[in-house]
């Protein structure tokens, strides 16, 4: 038996993930894991030094020996990569680095590394309900209307437009390891065109 409080926040891209997550966190005085920003930084690095995203062995490697930091700031291998790992390049790679199986391994050991070090936390992803923290304290699915979602992800990053989050949604929901999904025990919330704060008293009430 742990102490230690998990929440898993799932969902796709634009359902308020990030947003829910970091005020449930503040809220709870716990700290916060973005886990797309480490495909993120794999994807980052690969793409800078060339690896070809076909190989998994090679991103394997990659992921292995790479040194992330994952907080206010991204650090990859000792570089600020916050601004670049939301670039288009990046966005578009990513899919293909997170559908990796050595890649996944790689990070969910480190997801749950993270956790126990910081006794903790509210982790937001894609597969934390499934996969890195099935026994969670609790776990939450967001969805919200496709037009939402894009206008969300416009004014986060004004260059992935709908075609491309299309595509992506559909690659992190049918790929073959820990697809995007809900944990049979999520707690499903639509987010669509409730405020915040309203979400957040909603996760808090369930805990
Ligand atoms: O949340 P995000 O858009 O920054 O995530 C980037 C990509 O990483 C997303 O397309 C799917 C993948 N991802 C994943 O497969 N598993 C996670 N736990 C988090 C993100």
């Amino acid at each position: 038996m742990s102490a230690m409080k998990i929440i898993a926040i799932d969902g796709p891209a634009g359902s308020g993930k990030s947003t829910v997550a970091k005020a449930v966190a503040s809220r709870l005085g716990l700290p916060y894991l973005d886990t797309g920003a480490m495909y993120r930084a794999v994807a980052f690095a690969a793409l800078r030094r060339s690896v070809d995203l076909t190989a998994a062995d090679a991103l394997a490697a990659l992921a292995e020996q790479l040194d992330i930091h994952v907080a206010e700031r991204v650090v990859v291998d000792g570089e600020d990569a916050t601004d670049a790992i939301r670039g288009p390049a990046v966005t578009r790679a990513v899919s293909a680095i997170a559908a990796t199986p050595p890649v996944r391994a790689e990070m969910v050991r480190r997801q749950q590394a993270w956790a126990r070090e910081q006794g903790g936390g509210v982790v937001e992803g894609r597969d934390i309900g499934t996969v890195v923290f099935p026994e969670a304290d609790l776990k939450v699915y967001l969805i919200a209307d496709e037009d939402e979602r894009l206008r969300r992800r416009a004014r986060e990053s004004g260059d992935e437009v709908a075609q491309d989050i299309a595509r992506r949604d559909q690659a992190d929901t049918s790929r073959a390891v820990s697809p995007m999904m809900a944990a049979p025990d999520a707690l499903i919330i639509d987010t669509t065109g409730r405020a915040v704060a309203d979400i957040v008293e909603e996760v808090l009430s369930r805990l």
